[in-house]
């Protein structure tokens, strides 16, 4: 007998950077019965996944898979696979998720050069093509949008930057695929990884992830076949694999491919979420994703801008799926954050680094980008920072976001 009985979470409304509660189909979808890892049923799952992520990722990859684990398992199967020890990486950083892409390449052991900018700032393009014609790298390892800052990167145009100096581009799009537009194929990237659990509504622990042809390439020329599975197959020198078992994915890439060579055990109920996922905003049409993020996310601004707090960083670039405001003088920020769980069952974001105590970071995100969460939460806002003893005006939160929903949420 062991004690605790059957798990049962208290309510809660996610209104943080992530993760969000998840939708009820996608919970529905996880609680469906296993099958066999090669039962036809389950490759047709696998299948039908990968199409799926191809219309969310907008590509026509056909190197678009899962990597089994959270999001930062998809950032570290791209770096790995792609940068052999010695190659060059350059990272434009803007943010904390710039420093964790930096931190890997190191351990994949490639050469990194880092082009920072300030926290609440995006990097140019014009410094970004400037380093990349003094620098010459394998591959360009960008965020998309960096739920850390809030700020939103723009990729358009620097896949043929990329391209013309013989660089790879790399994003991680985690935190901003579905909420975001985010075209692959048109604004040329090689490689996107992202999770589940911001605006595609599911549980962390699956990445979705797609490579283009030329980065299947650069993967190839370094993968190999585990020697218990060598079928006429010449294993690779050990010095010029894949550092990385796990998270190899050109192995990936040949067990969800028609060889279907085994690797790891799909994590079957993972891959059901995932697929509920992109089902849940291919049916809802991405555009119009996007567009539901942008009006709820600009209503949860308009509000915490009326209940007299300030937005961090640079507005323009912000990311339609979460807003940071600067934590008001007197007012201690985890106090008020305690109080919203605990009083009301909402959770809002500390932050990190430089911005740690001086900013909440609200997420309007996947299930929960929605007038009534928004709505929900500036209420009870209003009500904890009054009682924290900072000034507000009745319902200034409330009115503010009702109003922008009536003008057609134009920022
Ligand atoms: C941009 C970005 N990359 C990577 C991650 C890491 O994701 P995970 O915690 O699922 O590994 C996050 C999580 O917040 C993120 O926002």
């Amino acid at each position: 007998m062991t004690g605790g009985g059957q798990i049962s979470p208290p309510p809660r409304l996610l209104m943080g950077p992530g993760p969000i509660n998840a939708d009820p189909r996608v919970l529905r979808a996880m609680s469906a019965q296993l099958v066999g890892q090669f039962d036809p049923s389950m490759t047709a799952y696998m299948a039908e996944t990968s199409a799926l992520y191809q219309d969310v990722f907008r590509t026509a990859n056909d190197a678009t898979v899962l990597v089994d684990g959270t999001a930062r398992a998809g950032v570290e199967a791209a770096l790995v696979s792609i940068l052999a020890p010695g190659d060059g990486v350059l990272v434009p950083s803007f943010g904390r998720f710039g420093h964790l892409l930096v931190e890997i390449a190191q351990r994949c052991g490639a050469e990194v050069t880092t082009l920072e900018v300030p926290w609440g700032e995006v990097v140019p393009l014009e410094r970004i093509e400037a380093a990349l014609a003094e620098v010459r790298p394998k591959l360009v390892a960008i965020v998309q949008g960096d739920t850390s800052t809030t700020m939103c990167q723009p990729l358009d145009g620097l896949g043929d930057l990329c391209h013309a100096h013989g660089a790879l581009l790399y994003a991680d799009v985690t935190a901003s695929l579905g909420g975001n537009t985010f075209e692959m194929d048109a604004w040329g990237l090689d490689a996107a990884s992202a999770g589940l659990q911001k605006c595609l509504g599911g549980p962390s622990g699956s990445a979705p992830i797609t490579l283009s042809p030329a980065a299947v390439e650069a993967i190839s020329a370094r993968s190999s076949v585990e020697a218990g599975l060598l079928d006429g197959d010449e294993q690779r020198p050990v010095d010029e694999r894949i550092r990385s078992n796990y998270l190899d994915l050109g192995m990936i890439l040949d067990y969800w491919g028609p060889r279907r060579l085994n690797h790891h055990t799909e994590a079957t109920s993972m891959l059901f979420a995932a697929r509920e996922c992109a089902r849940l905003l291919v049916d809802e049409g991405i555009d119009a994703a996007v567009e539901r993020h942008r009006v709820n996310g600009g209503a949860m601004a308009a509000g915490l801008v009326a209940l007299g707090m300030e937005t961090f960083g640079d507005q323009r670039h912000r990311m339609h799926n979460v807003v940071a405001v600067h934590i008001p003088d007197g007012v201690d920020g985890d106090a008020v954050r305690a109080e919203l769980l605990e009083r009301f069952g909402i959770e809002i974001g500390t932050s990190f680094g430089p911005l740690h105590g001086k900013v909440w970071r609200i997420g309007t995100m996947g299930y929960n980008a929605r007038p009534d969460a928004v709505l929900t939460t500036l209420a009870a806002l209003e009500q904890v920072l009054r009682r924290a003893g900072f000034a507000v005006g009745a319902g200034a939160g409330v009115d503010a976001a009702i109003e922008h929903y009536g003008t057609g949420a134009t920022e």
